[in-house]
């Protein structure tokens, strides 16, 4: 049912993915993560171009605190992976992992993703409701990451609970954020890629340091 639904929208909705409790201690997690960052910065105990703890320079959606493969976020990704794969039918090979912690005012503006981006995925771990939406005709906005697109369709809107999942596929459908009203709200999303030749393609070209983390727990198994 889910899987025939993903093929024809092209996006699924998993409510609570994570059990909640889960994305909540995540959430305070990456809450206090945030808060060591800007410490160890303002005392110079890391130096201003080291990302360990994560930055606030993704261009994207400036001054925003965002975090490449956190250790938590890809355990969390191993766990929710074998749901994702069942519900939508597909052998899914992960990249990488991202979250945001996201502040007032932030828009997400009409773009498409990359093509590492196969299947996208955003969690809600928790603060402020933000919906994201999705624009429904897939022929519609360009692979241009970040940039404003031509048309200003509705979309879909959907709203996550923390835990809820959305997959969708990021290279097709046009997704967007409003401006954010809330004071915080944290989201990860998890990047994966259908094709093992294209994502071992991406890999070798890349040579992304994130990926290295997948790569780690591959060899390991
Ligand atoms: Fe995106």
């Amino acid at each position: 049912m889910s899987k025939a639904k993903f093929k024809k929208n092209h996006f699924l909705v998993i409510k609570e993915a994570v059990d909640p409790k889960v994305a909540e201690f995540v959430y305070n997690y990456f809450l206090m993560k945030r808060q060591v960052c800007q410490t160890f910065y303002d005392f110079r105990y890391i130096n201003p171009y080291n990302v360990d703890y994560g930055t606030w320079t993704d261009a994207q959606v400036p001054n925003t605190y965002s975090h490449y493969a956190d250790i938590a976020m890809e355990t969390l990704l191993l766990q929710v992976q074998p749901k994702m794969e069942k519900l939508t039918g597909l052998k899914l090979n992960p990249t990488y992992s991202y979250a945001r912690i996201y502040k007032m005012g932030d828009v997400l503006h009409r773009h498409k993703d990359r093509f590492s981006c196969e299947i996208s995925t955003t969690m809600n771990l928790g603060g402020d409701e933000w919906p994201i939406y999705l624009e429904n005709k897939k022929n519609v906005g360009t692979v241009e990451d970040g940039f404003p697109a031509k048309t200003d369709n509705k979309g879909t809107k959907i709203i996550l609970k923390p835990g809820d999942m959305l997959v969708y596929k990021g290279m097709i459908l046009e997704h967007w954020r409003e401006a954010f009203i809330g004071k915080d709200c944290a989201q990860v999303f998890y990047i994966t890629i259908i094709n093992f030749l294209l994502e071992q393609m991406i890999i070798y070209l890349t040579k992304d340091r994130t990926l290295v983390y997948q790569i780690g727990l591959r060899v390991k198994k």
